[in-house]
C-alpha cells in the first residue's frame, strides 16, 4: 500500500505545520554547520570550496538556507575505489539483510517528514504540500525497491548480483523524492552508490542521505559528493569503475554524458513537453481545475507538468471556459512558502533561458490572456501565465520551459489534437479530458506517451500504480520507468545456474 500523506486540515497537523516554520525558518544550525563531502566514510570540509545557499523563502533579507563543502577531483575518484572496493560488503549482503536494512531507512524517512519538508521549503522554495508527497514517495521508493528483489528469489536457479557501482545524478525539483529513489534501486538492487546531487538542492539531498546513513548503510556504501556537473563528468562519469548511472535532467546532460563516454550504461528521464487535452465532450470545470494543478504546481517546475493545453475547436472559443482558467490561475497565490496561503512558492531559480525566452517573446498569433508578472516584484516569484493562440511548431509548442507559463493552441478535433501533442517528440506525461469512451480508447491507442491521465492532472505519479517513465526524447535506456520491477533489473547481473537434476 502507499504512504498517507499528511493532512494538512487538521488541526494537529497544522500545529505540527508550524512547528516546522519554527525549526526552519531561521535555523541557525543549518546557517553555521557546513555539510560535508561524504567520501571514503570520512566527512570533509577542510581546504573544499564552500557553497553557500541563499535561502528561497527569505530572499529579500538575504538569508542563506546552509552551506555545503564541494568535493574536488581527488574526492571523486577516491570515491569510485572505495565503491569499487565495498569495503563493507554491502554487494555480498543477502537479500533478507539487505532488506532489513532498507526497511529502517523506511522508518527513518517517515521520522525526518518535517525536516525534509522545512530544509526543501528553504532551499529551493517548495511548498509543504508539495514536499508532503515527496516524502510519501520516497518511503514507497525504498519499501518496494527493498522488497522487489525477493521475486528474484523464486528462481531457484537464478542467482543475481548488483552490477557494482552506481551513481545517481537527480534533478533539484523533486529533492526528496528522485534522488532518494535512486538511491534506494541502486542499494537493492545490490550495489554501491555515490550520490552526485544538485548544487540547488543538495542540503536537502544530505537530509535525506541522513536516512540511510542512521539506518546502518555505512558512508563507504553511500557516498555524497556535491560538485559542478563538468567536475562530475570528467572525473566521475569519465570514470570506467562506475557501472551505471541514473540521471533525471536534461537532454543535453544525457548526450554529454554519453559523448564522455559511448559505453556508458546510463538510464535517464530527460524531461517532457507535457499537454492536456481538452475535447468538446469534457467537464469544461473539472478540466479547468485538472490544468492549474498540473501546470502551476511548484510553479510548473516538474517533468510531469502540463505545458501545453490543446482545446478542441469549440472549448477553445467557449468565452466561459477561458474565463475560468484564467481566475483559477489567478487565484493560485504565490510568496513565501512559511505562508500558508500561498499556493506557490518560489522558483528554485531566477528566471533565465528558454523560460526567460518564453516570456519576453511573443510569436505570430499569440496574446498573453494572463500575462507573466512577479509577486513582491521579485524574480523568483513568478505568478502563472497563460499564452493563448500558441501556433504548430513555434517556441512555445516545442520547449520544456519549466515554469508556470501554460501554452494554449486550438485544434480541429482530436485526431488533430494528438498529433499536435506527439510532434514534440517527447513521451512523458499526457492527460486527456473527455467523457466519452471512445474519445478516451482513440486518445489511448494514438498518444505517445509513458503515462496517460483520463480526467485527472498529470502529475503526481503513485509508486507501483502508476510506473513513471517516457518513451521518445523523455527516456534513455532500458527500464525507463521507475516504481516498477523491471527498473531495478537494470542494475543487475543474472546467472542462471543449471544442471542435470
Ligand atoms: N513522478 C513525478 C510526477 O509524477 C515527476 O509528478
Amino acid at each position: 500500500h502507499a504512504e498517507a500523506d499528511t493532512d494538512f486540515v487538521l488541526p494537529a497537523n497544522q500545529e505540527w505545520a508550524k512547528n516546522i516554520i519554527t525549526k526552519w525558518k531561521n535555523s541557525k544550525d543549518t546557517l553555521h554547520k557546513v555539510k560535508p563531502v561524504v567520501v571514503a566514510g570520512k566527512e570533509i570540509t577542510e581546504d573544499r570550496k564552500i557553497y553557500e545557499a541563499i535561502d528561497k523563502s527569505q530572499l529579500h533579507e538575504g538569508v542563506l538556507a546552509g552551506k555545503f563543502a564541494m568535493a574536488n577531483e581527488q574526492d571523486l575518484k577516491e570515491a569510485v575505489d572505495i565503491a569499487k572496493a565495498d569495503i563493507d560488503g554491502w554487494r555480498t549482503l543477502s537479500y533478507e539483510q539487505r532488506h532489513a536494512i532498507l526497511k529502517q531507512a523506511a522508518i527513518k524517512v517517515r521520522e525526518k517528514r518535517a525536516d525534509l519538508i522545512g530544509i526543501a521549503a528553504s532551499e529551493v522554495g517548495k511548498v509543504f504540500t508539495e514536499t508532503d508527497v515527496e516524502v510519501s514517495e520516497a518511503v514507497d521508493f525504498i519499501e518496494f525497491y527493498s522488497y522487489a528483489t525477493r521475486y528474484f528469489q523464486e528462481y531457484k536457479n537464478l542467482e543475481f548480483k548488483g552490477k557494482g557501482v552506481g551513481v545517481v545524478v537527480p534533478p533539484w525539483n523533486f529533492p526528496v523524492a528522485i534522488p532518494l529513489g535512486g538511491i534506494a534501486a541502486t542499494l537493492a538492487a545490490g550495489n554501491t552508490v555515490i550520490i552526485k546531487p544538485a548544487t540547488v538542492a543538495a542540503l536537502t539531498a544530505y537530509e535525506m542521505c541522513k536516512c540511510f546513513w542512521e539506518a546502518g548503510i555505512s558512508k563507504n556504501t553511500l557516498q555524497f559528493v556535491p560538485c559542478a556537473g563538468a567536475l562530475a563528468g570528467e572525473h566521475l562519469i569519465a570514470n570506467k569503475d562506475v557501472d551505471f548511472v541514473i540521471l533525471t535532467g536534461g537532454e543535453d546532460t544525457a548526450a554529454t554524458m554519453l559523448k564522455t563516454r559511448p559505453d556508458l550504461f546510463l538510464t535517464a528521464e530527460t524531461g517532457g513537453k507535457d499537454a492536456t487535452i481538452v475535447t468538446n465532450m469534457a467537464d469544461r470545470d473539472q478540466a479547468v481545475k485538472n490544468v492549474c494543478q498540473s501546470a502551476f504546481g511548484n510553479s510548473g517546475q516538474k517533468c510531469s507538468a502540463t505545458s501545453l493545453l490543446v482545446l478542441e475547436e469549440e472549448v477553445y472559443n467557449d468565452e466561459n471556459f477561458k474565463k475560468a482558467l484564467i481566475d483559477t490561475a489567478k487565484s493560485m497565490s504565490v510568496g513565501s512558502v512559511w505562508d500558508f496561503k500561498n499556493r506557490i512558492g518560489t522558483l528554485a531559480n531566477k528566471v533565465s533561458g528558454k523560460l526567460k525566452e518564453a516570456i519576453e517573446r511573443v510569436e505570430e498569433g499569440e496574446e498573453w490572456i494572463l500575462e507573466p508578472t512577479y509577486a513582491q516584484n521579485n524574480e523568483y516569484m513568478l505568478r502563472p501565465a497563460i499564452k493563448w493562440g500558441v501556433k504548430e511548431k513555434s517556441f512555445m509548442h516545442l520547449n520544456e520551459l519549466f515554469g508556470p507559463v501554460l501554452a494554449v493552441m486550438k485544434a480541429k478535433n482530436l485526431k488533430h489534437a494528438v498529433d499536435i501533442v506527439n510532434s514534440t517528440g517527447y513521451g512523458l506525461t499526457s492527460g486527456i479530458e473527455s467523457l466519452d469512451e471512445r474519445e478516451v480508447e482513440y486518445w489511448k491507442a494514438n498518444l505517445k506517451a509513458g503515462n496517460l491521465y483520463i480526467n485527472r492532472g498529470t502529475t503526481g505519479a503513485i509508486v507501483l500504480r502508476q510506473p513513471f517513465g517516457g518513451m521518445g526524447k523523455s527516456a534513455i535506456g532500458a527500464g525507463r520507468k521507475v516504481g516498477i520491477f523491471n527498473y531495478i533489473t537494470q542494475f543487475m547481473d543474472f546467472k542462471e545456474v543449471d544442471k542435470p537434476q
